[in-house]
């Protein structure tokens, strides 16, 4: 170059060079197309302790620099320093958040693509549960018909063996028919066609119906099933059918997971929630084996278990009985259809200790106008 290894010197000591004229300087190359500047200031630009490049200054004359002036080159080199590598931070951020932008819009993609194929799984699903229900519904309706033909033929009925037979057959049948309807309330409520009749509906006769279906295994069981503050609940809109049902899956449930001897509760109140406003509130409480806190929102996923399955059994009731993992979505699907909300409370699952749960259910009430 022009300045010859003056750079080099420079880079090397960290110091201002000048030269009072450079014609004299044996290392100097004039180019030809540049003026002949005699006195030369060069001022190294740090970044960081570390040189990365060279101001420099000429004038016409020989020795025309001043020490003012070498210390005003210097600042100016100092704060021109400050300004480049300014520059250079800002590049490479700027840089940096677009690399960065590019990383979240592609994880973002396959997140999508990673659901829209779990839906598509998800959706395979429930055709499956609705086209294996519809086909499993009408053998089962020709069976329970020729049942209660034989349950009703005098030639069986003088026989206790076969009417036992018989009987045990029916509550077969009968279970088989129960775990069908539950398949197609689960489609129903996957593809949304669950279609609630609201109408004023009377809590105390839901739960009092509920409790009428479970006394004999209650008996059977010797579980105690309590109810507390319902009859002084206000009517809300409601599908009382449907609210039967979600009630029963979680009802029954609690018996399931009670071991003999223990108590369910439903307990009722009104409570102001934070989102929906004035509410009725039924909690049902357990003192059974209660549920992990990891397994509190899965357990409203449809065909979800804790733990093993190989309890399964024809009664609904039998302590830890399997199911086909149906109830506790039906239920979430019916509160959803009610604008309201179900969750499970529960310090966690202990055979000995018995933990119990408690399940809520909030659902608004009506607006006075
Ligand atoms: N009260 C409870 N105490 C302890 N565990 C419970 C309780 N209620 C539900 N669970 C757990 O949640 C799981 C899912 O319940 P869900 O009612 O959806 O299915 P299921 O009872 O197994 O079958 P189904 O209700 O279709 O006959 C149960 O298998 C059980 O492990
Ligand atoms: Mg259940």
């Amino acid at each position: 170059t022009r300045e010859g290894d003056v750079y080099d010197r420079i880079v090397q000591s960290g110091e201002p060079i000048i030269i009072a004229d450079v014609t004299q300087s044996n290392s100097w190359q004039q180019v030809e197309w540049l003026p002949v500047n005699k006195s030369w200031i060069g001022v190294p630009l740090f970044s960081k302790n570390r040189v990365m490049g060279m101001l420099s200054l000429t004038r016409i004359e020989a020795d025309a620099f001043n020490q003012d002036e070498i210390l005003l080159v210097s600042t100016f080199a100092m704060q021109a320093a400050v300004a480049l590598e300014n520059a250079r931070l800002y590049d490479e951020i700027t840089r940096f958040s677009e690399l960065l932008e590019r990383m979240v819009a592609q994880r973002t993609e396959e997140l999508n693509d990673a659901y829209r194929t779990l839906e598509k799984l998800d959706k395979n699903k429930t055709a499956f549960i609705s086209v294996a229900a519809h086909e499993l519904r009408t053998p089962i309706t020709v069976m329970k018909g020729y049942l209660g033909m034989l349950r009703g033929n005098p030639n069986i009925q003088i026989d206790e063996m076969l009417t036992q037979a018989v009987d045990g057959v029916l509550k077969g049948t009968d279970r088989l028919h129960m775990i069908v309807n539950s398949m197609l309330d689960v489609a129903r409520i996957d593809s949304q066609v669950m279609k609630p009749h609201f109408e004023l509906t009377e809590i105390l006769n839901v739960v009092k119906f509920v409790q009428s279906e479970y006394k004999k295994d209650l008996v059977e069981r010797n579980i105690t099933l309590e109810i507390e503050g319902v009859k002084e609940l206000p009517h809300i809109m409601a599908d009382p059918q449907l609210l039967q049902k979600a009630l029963d899956n979680v009802v029954v449930n609690a018996i399931k997971f009670t071991p003999d001897g223990g108590t369910v509760t439903i307990f009722g109140h009104e409570i102001t929630d934070d989102r929906m406003g004035p509410c009725v509130e039924l909690q049902v409480r357990d003192t059974g084996i209660g549920i992990d806190p990891a397994n509190h929102k899965i357990i409203f996923e449809k065909l979800y278990q804790i733990g093993k399955v190989e309890l399964h059994s024809s009664g609904r009731t039998k302590f830890k009985g399997g199911g086909p993992g149906l109830g506790l979505a039906i239920s979430a699907g019916i509160i959803k259809t009610h604008q309201g909300k179900i969750w499970v409370e529960s310090s966690g699952q202990d055979e000995e200790k018995l933990p119990g749960c408690t399940f809520f259910i909030r659902i608004p009430l009506p607006k006075k106008q």
